[in-house]
């Protein structure tokens, strides 16, 4: 695609196609920047009644640890502002992780309940990390991985200190969707913009399967899609 807008164009009619098909798709959708123009697109359908996502029901990828519910920067927030505000969609249509749960271990093992009682995720929307991670699943995790705790690397912290004032206040933890429980939906869309992600685009689509490269576990989904700009193909062969 030309740029991040067709990208976001584009991802968003795969959403819309499936909630036409089936209303009540439980959608997970992803956190960061490479999905916001996807969910423009969505409400700009909404808006302009092409689109009634009125039953659509949403989950969430992935949590910070230990960010206090009031703060903007939990997922849950931004998804709430990024999402479910811009599609009027109300906070039953939607399930997450509790990063704030005594017993971690418990919450992660309560989500993978809830997604499954939910009837599985139909669509899950990804972006890329530079170090090729999907949710927070980083470098070197299991392809067998379920929800769980992971400590982030320093260079996603970097990465993600942009959304706060400053790199002390980043989380070092995460509760995030495993490699496995993201392969169960039933269609993954990878979304990714820019030429800081062509490196991890052609390693995850072109490279061997490798746990360094959590996103080559996309080739082995019987449906996954990965949409980018020309910036972000530019590695491909
Ligand atoms: C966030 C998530 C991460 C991001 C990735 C890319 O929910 O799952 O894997 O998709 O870190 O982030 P951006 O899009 O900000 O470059």
């Amino acid at each position: 695609m030309p740029d991040r807008a067709a990208v976001g164009e584009l991802a968003a009619g795969v959403i819309a196609d499936l909630v036409t098909r089936k209303p009540d798709a439980l959608v997970g959708v992803a956190t960061g920047s490479s999905p916001l123009p996807v969910y423009a697109a969505l409400a700009q359908r909404v808006r302009d009644g092409v689109t009634d996502v009125g039953r659509m029901r949403v989950c969430q990828l992935d949590e910070y640890v230990g960010l206090p519910p009031e703060h903007p920067q939990t997922y849950r927030a931004v998804i709430e502002e990024e999402v479910l505000r811009p599609l009027g969609l109300s906070a039953e249509s939607f399930l997450g992780p509790d990063g704030t749960a005594d017993d971690l271990p418990r919450a992660c093992a309560d989500y993978e309940l809830a997604l499954r009682d939910a009837g599985g995720v139909d669509l899950q929307l990804l972006g890329i990390g530079s170090d090729g991670h999907i949710g927070f699943n980083e470098p070197c995790s299991s392809f067998g991985s379920r929800t769980r705790v992971k400590t982030l690397t320093q260079q996603t912290r970097v990465d993600n200190a942009r959304f706060f004032d400053s790199l002390d206040e980043v989380p070092w933890h995460v509760v995030t969707q495993g490699i496995a429980t993201i392969s169960e939906a039933r269609h993954l869309v990878l979304v990714a913009a820019g030429e800081s992600k062509a490196e991890a685009i052609a390693l995850a689509v072109e490279g061997p399967l490798a746990a360094i490269v959590p996103a080559s576990a996309l080739q082995l989904h019987p449906h996954a899609t990965v949409i980018v700009d020309e910036a972000a193909a530019s590695h491909l062969k």
